[in-house]
């Protein structure tokens, strides 16, 4: 059966940054949605951001039918409003494992017994998160990039007990958005394009702790290599926020190693989020930030790929994905030139667990320590 015939209705929960584009591109391929937040302003906030998302899309000619996608949104407060006729449920609320869970619990008994429900978490594990329900068969997580109507991944990530029939009936959802699906077989703390990050982002944060950067030098420097964005220039995109409890969850489930520094936890509590709150490790008043610093001579690009590539060696000796999925995902899911498999092989195994052993004792992490497949002089196949 086709997956429209499964799935007519879509609610999702939460109309802020991932949510208003998440609603839009399920719109603009005919699904009916209702968009959720707790305020009338913010759900109204995230209806303007979708007109002119849509405007703008229009403008270009990708769209003609603006007004029609439009109509097939409907904003409310109401969460049984939301989802009493839902299908499919697409959370994505704060990044805060307690606001998720009253949020699923709350639609146990509002949603049809036969409703999908899904998280659009960045890092927290799914099956963590089913355990608020009594449908963890029919839960998973559907994890799209920043901002959902440009970028092309999907994660769909199968908790514990999510059922196989689920895990195709959201593959084939993704792929009738116009996107790709990637299968995260093992839920592990942050899938694979976040997780794959994690130790890049320690790495960065223990480098502007120790005063050996900053971070528009950072960004000056790695925009060379040929990123769409600089690292910092992406956290203020994505969210400070979304970036410091994604610290904190590692730090609690995978190793101390990812404690947030005391600089970025301060940036949350005043409230300094990036492009949202109008600033964050830059100023984003005035649109887009310019990079001015010249790029800075004190670090090396290469070793962030490096502990990239560990970690994503890490994941597939875990059983999370295939090394060209891992690749793909990180290429679509971020926007790059190259997947980690694709920058190891032009590297050489030996000087990358080199490099990983001399970071780890030059920072006292680890995090970045060489996994066993590299340490016996191998990439994984
Ligand atoms: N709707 C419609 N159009 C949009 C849009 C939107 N929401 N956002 C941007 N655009 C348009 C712009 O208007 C612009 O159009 P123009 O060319 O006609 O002026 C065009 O897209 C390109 O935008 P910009 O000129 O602002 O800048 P870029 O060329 O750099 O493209 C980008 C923007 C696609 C976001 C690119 O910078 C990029 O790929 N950055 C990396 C993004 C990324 O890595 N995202 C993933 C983050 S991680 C994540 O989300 C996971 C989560 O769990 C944290």
């Amino acid at each position: 059966m086709d997956v429209k015939e499964k799935i007519k209705k879509v609610a999702v929960l939460g109309a802020g940054d991932m949510g208003h584009g998440i609603a839009e591109v399920c719109a603009m391929v005919g699904y009916e949605v209702t968009m959720r937040d707790i305020k009338q302003e913010f759900v109204d906030r995230g209806m303007n951001r979708i007109k002119e998302s849509l405007a703008k899309l229009q403008e270009k000619g990708k769209i003609s039918n603006a007004e029609e996608v439009l109509s097939r949104i409907k904003p409310v407060v109401d969460l049984e409003e939301a989802v009493k006729d839902a299908d499919l449920i697409i959370e994505a609320v704060p990044e805060i494992f307690e606001i998720k869970t009253q949020v699923f619990s709350d639609c146990e008994s509002l949603a049809k017994p036969e409703c999908i429900f899904t998280s659009n978490t960045s890092t927290i594990k799914i099956t963590e998160l089913a355990k608020a329900t009594k449908r963890e068969d029919k839960f998973a997580g559907l994890h799209f990039f920043n901002p959902p109507v440009l970028m092309r991944l999907v994660e769909v990530i199968k908790g514990e007990k999510t059922s196989e029939e689920v895990m195709q009936l959201l593959v084939d959802f993704v792929k009738s958005l116009g996107k790709e699906a990637v299968r995260v077989e093992k839920d592990v703390p942050g899938f694979i394009v976040n997780r794959v990050q994690a130790p890049s982002g320690a790495l960065l944060m223990a480098i502007v702790e120790k005063g050996i950067a900053s971070p528009e030098e950072i960004d000056a420097k790695m925009k060379t290599i040929g990123l769409p964005m600089g690292p910092f220039e992406l956290m203020d995109y994505t969210g400070v926020d979304i970036f410091y409890h994604a610290m904190k969850y590692y730090s609690e489930t995978i190793s101390k190693d990812y404690a947030p520094p005391k600089i970025l936890e301060d940036m949350v509590k005043s409230g300094n989020l990036g492009k949202k709150t109008g600033k964050g490790w830059y100023d984003w008043s005035k649109g887009r930030p310019e990079i001015k610093a010249s790029p800075s001579e004190k670090i090396n690009p290469l070793d962030f790929t490096i502990v990239e590539i560990n970690e994503a060696v890490k994941l597939v000796e875990m059983g999370v994905a295939k090394p060209e999925d891992i690749d793909k995902a990180v290429k679509l899911g971020l926007n790059r030139p190259f997947g980690p498999f694709e920058l190891a092989k032009s590297m050489g195994v030996e000087q990358i667990v080199k490099r990983l052993e001399e970071l780890s004792a030059e920072f006292g992490k680890e995090i970045f320590k060489p996994a066993e497949t590299l340490k016996a002089g191998k990439l994984p196949v």
